[in-house]
């Protein structure tokens, strides 16, 4: 890898990141009543995702839907597998309680979606256009509707918003 190369991989991280950041830093300020900073949070991690996505394009990261398929599923995969059991036991040792309950919500969600990348690439000419519906306490991601109950996290149906389109 040229330099060049790793220097686009490291500012696709960098901007990734300051995007997340910076919608924590909007809700904080959300809260704090400060609306005007909020907005101003929210438009620069609006920003920052232009830049990650340029970076990664210009990086030669996109590639078909096939190959980002198989991508999304090994990555996600290694994620419920691998990092997060590892992080769950390191939690427990550690006797760091609400990351432990954190990581498992979310080692569970990884999993579904996998399975959900799964079965896109076996037919993804033919994968439905369909609503997703996401849960505000741990990521669980359902099919065409909100359930009564988050299978994952017990949480209220709502808790559920409908995914961007
Ligand atoms: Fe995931
Ligand atoms: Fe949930």
């Amino acid at each position: 890898m040229s330099k060049t190369e790793k220097d686009l991989m490291d500012a696709f991280a960098g901007e990734s990141q300051a995007n997340r950041r910076y919608l924590g830093f909007a809700q904080r300020a959300e809260d704090e009543n400060l609306s005007g900073v909020a907005k101003l949070f929210r438009a620069v991690a609006q920003a920052e995702t232009i830049h990650a996505l340029k970076h990664m394009r210009t990086a030669g990261k996109v590639k078909t839907t096939k190959e980002n398929l198989e991508e999304a599923i090994s990555g996600e995969t290694h994620e419920y597998t691998k990092m997060y059991p590892q992080m769950i036991e390191n939690a427990k040792e550690e006797g760091h309680r609400a990351a432990q309950i954190a990581f498992e919500y979310v080692n569970k969600v990884e999993e579904l979606h996998s399975q959900l990348f799964k079965k896109a690439l076996a037919d993804p000419a033919n994968f439905p256009v369909q609503d997703y519906w996401i849960c505000r306490v741990c990521g669980h991601t359902a099919e065409g509707h909100a359930p009564d109950t988050c299978p994952i996290c017990g949480a209220n149906k709502k808790a559920f918003d409908k995914a961007e389109p």
